[in-house]
Protein backbone atom coordinates (compact mmCIF):
# COMPACT_ATOMS: atom_id res chain seq x y z
CA UNK A 1 0.00 0.00 0.00
CA UNK A 2 1.12 3.65 -0.32
CA UNK A 3 1.72 5.89 2.41
CA UNK A 4 3.30 8.32 3.91
CA UNK A 5 6.58 7.56 5.97
CA UNK A 6 9.10 9.16 7.97
CA UNK A 7 12.46 7.44 7.89
CA UNK A 8 15.91 8.67 10.00
CA UNK A 9 18.95 6.25 9.59
CA UNK A 10 22.55 8.26 10.25
CA UNK A 11 22.28 11.26 8.85
CA UNK A 12 19.27 10.49 6.09
CA UNK A 13 16.37 11.83 6.55
CA UNK A 14 13.36 11.04 4.74
CA UNK A 15 9.78 12.10 4.42
CA UNK A 16 7.84 11.30 1.83
CA UNK A 17 5.11 8.68 0.02
CA UNK A 18 6.64 5.04 -0.74
CA UNK A 19 5.23 1.78 -0.59
CA UNK A 20 4.87 -0.25 2.65
CA UNK A 21 2.90 -3.17 4.03
CA UNK A 22 0.36 -3.16 6.73
CA UNK A 23 1.85 -5.32 10.26
CA UNK A 24 0.62 -6.05 13.27
CA UNK A 25 2.30 -5.60 16.29
CA UNK A 26 0.51 -8.12 18.58
CA UNK A 27 -1.87 -10.53 18.00
CA UNK A 28 -4.88 -8.76 19.16
CA UNK A 29 -4.18 -5.79 16.18
CA UNK A 30 -7.41 -4.85 14.77
CA UNK A 31 -6.76 -3.37 11.07
CA UNK A 32 -8.84 -0.97 9.63
CA UNK A 33 -9.40 -0.08 6.50
CA UNK A 34 -8.85 4.17 6.51
CA UNK A 35 -10.87 6.54 4.82
CA UNK A 36 -9.67 9.93 6.18
CA UNK A 37 -6.55 11.05 8.18
CA UNK A 38 -6.02 14.26 9.67
CA UNK A 39 -2.83 17.10 10.02
CA UNK A 40 -1.93 17.76 13.41
CA UNK A 41 0.47 19.65 15.19
CA UNK A 42 2.25 16.40 16.61
CA UNK A 43 2.66 15.09 12.92
CA UNK A 44 5.02 17.69 12.50
CA UNK A 45 7.18 17.10 15.30
CA UNK A 46 7.29 13.62 13.74
CA UNK A 47 8.55 14.86 10.51
CA UNK A 48 11.12 16.25 11.66
CA UNK A 49 15.08 15.37 12.17
CA UNK A 50 16.20 14.63 15.14
CA UNK A 51 12.79 14.87 16.67
CA UNK A 52 11.92 15.20 20.47
CA UNK A 53 8.16 12.83 19.96
CA UNK A 54 9.36 10.26 17.36
CA UNK A 55 9.87 7.34 19.10
CA UNK A 56 11.68 5.22 15.90
CA UNK A 57 13.63 5.37 13.07
CA UNK A 58 11.27 4.90 10.45
CA UNK A 59 7.26 4.39 10.35
CA UNK A 60 4.22 5.63 8.66
CA UNK A 61 2.95 9.35 10.29
CA UNK A 62 -0.31 10.26 10.95
CA UNK A 63 -1.36 10.01 14.83
CA UNK A 64 -5.05 9.49 13.96
CA UNK A 65 -7.19 8.06 11.71
CA UNK A 66 -11.13 7.41 11.00
CA UNK A 67 -12.17 4.37 9.60
CA UNK A 68 -13.82 0.74 9.24
CA UNK A 69 -12.57 -2.48 10.96
CA UNK A 70 -11.51 -4.68 7.90
CA UNK A 71 -10.45 -7.80 10.47
CA UNK A 72 -11.16 -8.24 14.63
CA UNK A 73 -10.51 -11.14 16.75
CA UNK A 74 -12.12 -8.92 19.70
CA UNK A 75 -15.87 -8.93 20.32
CA UNK A 76 -16.39 -5.31 21.05
CA UNK A 77 -14.86 -4.51 17.60
CA UNK A 78 -16.61 -6.33 14.33
CA UNK A 79 -16.03 -6.00 10.92
CA UNK A 80 -17.73 -3.08 8.95
CA UNK A 81 -17.93 -0.85 12.69
CA UNK A 82 -16.59 2.50 12.30
CA UNK A 83 -14.16 3.87 14.14
CA UNK A 84 -11.35 6.55 15.44
CA UNK A 85 -8.30 5.66 16.21
CA UNK A 86 -5.80 7.93 17.93
CA UNK A 87 -3.94 8.21 21.02
CA UNK A 88 -0.97 5.87 22.77
CA UNK A 89 1.94 5.55 20.01
CA UNK A 90 0.45 6.19 16.88
CA UNK A 91 2.11 7.58 14.27
CA UNK A 92 5.04 8.21 16.98
CA UNK A 93 6.29 4.80 18.02
CA UNK A 94 4.37 2.54 15.94
CA UNK A 95 2.52 3.23 12.02
CA UNK A 96 -0.12 5.64 12.04
CA UNK A 97 -2.77 6.45 9.89
CA UNK A 98 -1.36 7.96 6.68
CA UNK A 99 -2.10 5.58 4.54
CA UNK A 100 -5.35 2.78 3.12
CA UNK A 101 -4.79 0.47 6.70
CA UNK A 102 -3.58 0.89 9.62
CA UNK A 103 -3.16 -1.66 12.54
CA UNK A 104 -3.74 -0.88 16.30
CA UNK A 105 -4.33 -2.21 19.74
CA UNK A 106 -8.49 -2.12 20.72
CA UNK A 107 -7.40 0.80 23.82
CA UNK A 108 -6.44 2.77 20.62
CA UNK A 109 -10.00 2.71 18.87
CA UNK A 110 -13.41 4.46 19.66
CA UNK A 111 -16.70 3.13 18.35
CA UNK A 112 -18.14 6.38 16.28
CA UNK A 113 -21.35 7.84 17.60
CA UNK A 114 -24.13 7.17 14.66
CA UNK A 115 -24.35 11.03 14.29
CA UNK A 116 -20.62 10.98 13.02
CA UNK A 117 -19.40 10.43 9.55
CA UNK A 118 -15.96 9.06 9.13
CA UNK A 119 -15.27 12.17 7.60
CA UNK A 120 -16.61 14.05 10.57
CA UNK A 121 -14.95 12.42 12.86
CA UNK A 122 -11.63 13.10 10.92
CA UNK A 123 -12.42 16.20 11.53
CA UNK A 124 -12.46 16.38 15.07
CA UNK A 125 -9.72 13.86 15.22
CA UNK A 126 -7.14 14.30 18.36
CA UNK A 127 -7.24 18.27 17.88
CA UNK A 128 -11.24 17.95 18.58
CA UNK A 129 -11.24 15.31 21.20
CA UNK A 130 -8.41 17.65 23.12
CA UNK A 131 -10.80 20.84 22.56
CA UNK A 132 -13.47 18.55 23.82
CA UNK A 133 -12.04 17.25 26.44
CA UNK A 134 -10.68 20.67 27.82
CA UNK A 135 -14.48 21.85 27.60
CA UNK A 136 -14.87 19.12 29.92
CA UNK A 137 -12.29 19.24 32.31
CA UNK A 138 -13.95 22.93 32.91
CA UNK A 139 -17.19 21.56 33.22
CA UNK A 140 -16.12 18.77 35.87
CA UNK A 141 -14.88 21.74 38.19
CA UNK A 142 -18.41 23.55 37.80
CA UNK A 143 -17.72 26.03 34.96
CA UNK A 144 -20.98 27.79 34.84
CA UNK A 145 -23.57 28.30 31.80
CA UNK A 146 -22.90 32.00 29.99
CA UNK A 147 -19.25 31.85 31.46
CA UNK A 148 -16.46 33.90 29.95
CA UNK A 149 -13.48 31.19 28.40
CA UNK A 150 -10.45 32.15 27.12
CA UNK A 151 -9.49 30.23 24.20
CA UNK A 152 -5.52 30.67 22.90
CA UNK A 153 -4.38 29.62 19.90
CA UNK A 154 -8.46 30.06 18.43
CA UNK A 155 -7.76 29.35 14.55
CA UNK A 156 -6.06 26.25 15.43
CA UNK A 157 -7.32 22.78 15.36
CA UNK A 158 -7.48 22.36 18.94
CA UNK A 159 -8.59 25.91 19.36
CA UNK A 160 -11.13 27.06 16.73
CA UNK A 161 -13.01 23.44 17.88
CA UNK A 162 -12.90 24.62 21.64
CA UNK A 163 -14.48 28.00 20.77
CA UNK A 164 -17.19 25.63 18.60
CA UNK A 165 -18.25 23.60 21.13
CA UNK A 166 -17.97 26.02 24.20
CA UNK A 167 -20.67 28.22 22.45
CA UNK A 168 -22.87 24.98 21.66
CA UNK A 169 -22.61 24.45 24.72
CA UNK A 170 -24.28 27.62 26.49
CA UNK A 171 -21.00 29.11 27.55
CA UNK A 172 -19.13 32.38 26.19
CA UNK A 173 -15.67 31.91 24.56
CA UNK A 174 -13.11 34.73 24.01
CA UNK A 175 -10.90 33.72 21.49
CA UNK A 176 -7.24 34.69 21.69
CA UNK A 177 -5.16 34.90 18.53
CA UNK A 178 -2.51 35.85 16.52
CA UNK A 179 -4.57 36.21 13.38
CA UNK A 180 -6.36 39.07 13.56
CA UNK A 181 -7.20 38.83 9.38
CA UNK A 182 -9.57 35.13 10.89
CA UNK A 183 -11.52 37.47 13.13
CA UNK A 184 -14.80 36.80 11.19
CA UNK A 185 -14.24 33.15 10.83
CA UNK A 186 -13.76 32.92 14.77
CA UNK A 187 -16.86 34.90 15.33
CA UNK A 188 -18.58 32.55 12.92
CA UNK A 189 -17.50 29.91 14.58
CA UNK A 190 -19.05 31.28 17.87
CA UNK A 191 -16.81 32.86 19.61
CA UNK A 192 -18.34 36.14 21.33
CA UNK A 193 -15.29 38.25 20.73
CA UNK A 194 -11.81 38.13 19.90
CA UNK A 195 -8.68 39.23 21.47
CA UNK A 196 -4.71 39.61 20.09
CA UNK A 197 -2.35 37.30 21.83
CA UNK A 198 -1.00 40.08 23.99
CA UNK A 199 -4.96 41.03 25.25
CA UNK A 200 -5.14 37.99 27.52
CA UNK A 201 -3.79 39.91 30.86
CA UNK A 202 -2.68 43.48 32.10
CA UNK A 203 -0.63 44.87 35.17
CA UNK A 204 2.58 44.07 33.91
CA UNK A 205 4.83 43.83 36.01
CA UNK A 206 2.92 42.70 39.12
CA UNK A 207 2.24 39.50 40.51
CA UNK A 208 -0.97 39.29 39.80
CA UNK A 209 -3.70 40.36 37.22
CA UNK A 210 -7.17 41.37 37.21
CA UNK A 211 -9.63 39.01 37.88
CA UNK A 212 -10.97 37.95 33.81
CA UNK A 213 -11.57 34.46 32.94
CA UNK A 214 -14.19 32.28 34.37
CA UNK A 215 -12.27 29.13 32.55
CA UNK A 216 -9.88 28.68 29.78
CA UNK A 217 -8.49 26.34 27.21
CA UNK A 218 -4.81 26.50 26.29
CA UNK A 219 -2.63 24.95 24.01
CA UNK A 220 -0.01 27.66 23.71
CA UNK A 221 1.99 27.12 26.96
CA UNK A 222 4.99 29.30 27.79
CA UNK A 223 3.91 33.06 28.70
CA UNK A 224 0.19 32.79 27.49
CA UNK A 225 -0.20 30.41 29.98
CA UNK A 226 1.53 32.10 32.87
CA UNK A 227 -0.32 35.59 31.44
CA UNK A 228 -3.72 32.96 31.88
CA UNK A 229 -2.94 31.66 35.51
CA UNK A 230 -2.41 35.94 36.76
CA UNK A 231 -5.71 36.21 35.31
CA UNK A 232 -7.72 33.75 35.91
CA UNK A 233 -10.43 34.71 38.35
CA UNK A 234 -11.09 33.42 42.13
CA UNK A 235 -11.84 29.22 42.14
CA UNK A 236 -11.39 29.06 38.11
CA UNK A 237 -9.28 26.67 35.58
CA UNK A 238 -7.46 26.45 32.80
CA UNK A 239 -7.53 23.64 30.97
CA UNK A 240 -3.75 22.88 29.65
CA UNK A 241 -2.57 20.97 26.70
CA UNK A 242 -0.13 22.10 24.42
CA UNK A 243 3.04 24.05 23.84
CA UNK A 244 2.60 25.25 20.38
CA UNK A 245 4.74 28.40 21.96
CA UNK A 246 6.77 26.77 24.29
CA UNK A 247 6.63 23.48 26.79
CA UNK A 248 8.60 25.87 29.44
CA UNK A 249 6.32 27.66 31.99
CA UNK A 250 7.39 30.36 34.78
CA UNK A 251 4.58 31.56 37.53
CA UNK A 252 4.13 32.41 41.08
CA UNK A 253 2.61 30.41 43.44
CA UNK A 254 0.01 33.25 44.34
CA UNK A 255 -2.70 32.20 41.73
CA UNK A 256 -2.90 29.06 43.40
CA UNK A 257 -2.93 30.18 47.01
CA UNK A 258 -4.61 33.79 46.65
CA UNK A 259 -7.36 32.58 44.19
CA UNK A 260 -7.78 28.91 44.60
CA UNK A 261 -6.95 28.58 40.80
CA UNK A 262 -6.38 24.95 39.21
CA UNK A 263 -4.11 24.11 36.50
CA UNK A 264 -5.77 21.24 34.92
CA UNK A 265 -3.52 18.87 32.74
CA UNK A 266 -5.27 17.30 29.13
CA UNK A 267 -3.82 14.50 27.77
CA UNK A 268 -5.19 12.03 25.23
CA UNK A 269 -2.35 9.86 24.74
CA UNK A 270 -3.08 7.27 27.36
CA UNK A 271 -6.68 8.47 27.77
CA UNK A 272 -8.58 5.70 29.61
CA UNK A 273 -11.58 4.16 27.76
CA UNK A 274 -13.85 5.55 29.89
CA UNK A 275 -12.63 8.93 29.11
CA UNK A 276 -12.45 8.14 25.45
CA UNK A 277 -15.79 6.66 25.66
CA UNK A 278 -17.15 9.86 27.61
CA UNK A 279 -15.68 12.28 24.79
CA UNK A 280 -16.52 10.63 21.64
CA UNK A 281 -19.94 10.72 23.34
CA UNK A 282 -20.31 14.28 24.05
CA UNK A 283 -19.05 14.95 20.61
CA UNK A 284 -21.63 12.59 18.87
CA UNK A 285 -24.23 14.45 20.90
CA UNK A 286 -23.37 18.01 19.98
CA UNK A 287 -23.04 16.98 16.06
CA UNK A 288 -26.40 17.75 15.19
CA UNK A 289 -25.43 21.11 16.33
CA UNK A 290 -21.79 21.87 14.62
CA UNK A 291 -21.30 22.03 10.79
CA UNK A 292 -17.90 20.34 10.66
CA UNK A 293 -16.95 21.32 7.21
CA UNK A 294 -16.54 24.50 8.37
CA UNK A 295 -13.01 23.59 10.03
CA UNK A 296 -11.65 22.32 7.31
CA UNK A 297 -8.81 25.08 5.63
CA UNK A 298 -8.30 21.77 2.97
CA UNK A 299 -9.02 18.40 2.33
CA UNK A 300 -5.24 17.27 1.03
CA UNK A 301 -3.56 13.37 -0.78
CA UNK A 302 -0.91 11.57 0.36
CA UNK A 303 0.99 13.76 -1.75
CA UNK A 304 -0.29 17.20 -0.20
CA UNK A 305 1.78 16.13 3.53
CA UNK A 306 5.09 17.61 2.81
CA UNK A 307 3.53 21.07 2.15
CA UNK A 308 0.66 20.67 4.52
CA UNK A 309 3.59 20.15 7.17
CA UNK A 310 5.41 23.32 6.42
CA UNK A 311 2.14 25.28 6.97
CA UNK A 312 1.57 23.37 10.57
CA UNK A 313 4.97 24.23 11.50
CA UNK A 314 4.81 27.67 10.04
CA UNK A 315 1.31 28.24 12.01
CA UNK A 316 -1.01 29.10 8.48
CA UNK A 317 -3.28 26.73 8.98
CA UNK A 318 -6.96 27.98 9.77
CA UNK A 319 -9.32 24.70 11.43
CA UNK A 320 -8.44 21.43 10.21
CA UNK A 321 -6.52 19.80 7.25
CA UNK A 322 -8.25 16.16 6.33
CA UNK A 323 -5.95 13.81 4.42
CA UNK A 324 -7.86 11.52 1.93
CA UNK A 325 -5.46 8.65 1.99
CA UNK A 326 -6.82 6.73 -0.55
CA UNK A 327 -5.90 9.86 -2.93
CA UNK A 328 -2.66 9.08 -4.19
CA UNK A 329 -2.14 11.34 -6.85
CA UNK A 330 1.33 12.62 -7.09
N1 LIG B 1 -2.20 17.02 25.37
C1 LIG B 1 -2.65 16.35 24.33
O1 LIG B 1 -3.04 15.19 24.41
C2 LIG B 1 -2.71 17.06 22.99
C3 LIG B 1 -3.57 16.62 21.98
C4 LIG B 1 -3.64 17.37 20.80
C5 LIG B 1 -2.83 18.50 20.65
N2 LIG B 1 -1.97 18.84 21.65
C6 LIG B 1 -1.12 20.01 21.53
O2 LIG B 1 -1.94 21.15 21.38
C7 LIG B 1 -1.22 22.12 20.63
C8 LIG B 1 -2.10 22.62 19.48
O3 LIG B 1 -2.33 21.58 18.56
P1 LIG B 1 -3.15 21.89 17.22
O4 LIG B 1 -3.23 20.61 16.48
O5 LIG B 1 -4.37 22.66 17.55
O6 LIG B 1 -2.10 22.88 16.48
P2 LIG B 1 -2.38 23.92 15.32
O7 LIG B 1 -3.58 23.52 14.53
O8 LIG B 1 -1.09 24.10 14.63
O9 LIG B 1 -2.79 25.27 16.09
C9 LIG B 1 -1.94 25.96 16.94
C10 LIG B 1 -2.37 27.41 16.98
O10 LIG B 1 -1.57 28.07 17.95
C11 LIG B 1 -1.32 29.42 17.55
N3 LIG B 1 0.14 29.63 17.50
C12 LIG B 1 1.02 29.14 16.58
N4 LIG B 1 2.27 29.52 16.88
C13 LIG B 1 2.18 30.26 18.01
C14 LIG B 1 3.14 30.94 18.82
N5 LIG B 1 4.46 30.91 18.54
N6 LIG B 1 2.71 31.61 19.91
C15 LIG B 1 1.39 31.63 20.22
N7 LIG B 1 0.43 31.00 19.49
C16 LIG B 1 0.83 30.32 18.40
C17 LIG B 1 -1.96 29.60 16.18
O11 LIG B 1 -3.29 30.14 16.41
P3 LIG B 1 -3.58 31.73 16.34
O12 LIG B 1 -2.93 32.24 15.09
O13 LIG B 1 -5.07 31.78 16.29
O14 LIG B 1 -3.01 32.34 17.57
C18 LIG B 1 -2.10 28.18 15.67
O15 LIG B 1 -3.16 28.03 14.76
C19 LIG B 1 0.09 21.46 20.20
O16 LIG B 1 1.11 21.81 21.09
C20 LIG B 1 -0.23 19.99 20.32
O17 LIG B 1 0.93 19.22 20.51
C21 LIG B 1 -1.91 18.14 22.81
Amino acid sequence: MKAFVVCEVDDEFLCEVGDTIATPHDEGDVLVRVDYSSVNFKDAMVATAPSRVRRVSSLVAGVDATGTVEASRDEHFSEGQRVAVHGGSLGVGRDGGFASHVYAPTRYLSPLPTSLSTYDAAVIGTAGFTAMASVMALEDRGLELGAEVLVTGATGGVGSQAVTYLARKGYAPVASTGSPQSSNWLLERGATRVIARDEISDRAGQVLASERWAGAIDCVGGVTLQEILRSLRYGASVAASGLVASAELSTTVYPFITRAVALVGIDTVKASHVTRQRVWQALGELAPLVDFTTFVDRVIGLHGLPQALDDVRAGVIRGRILVNVNDVTP
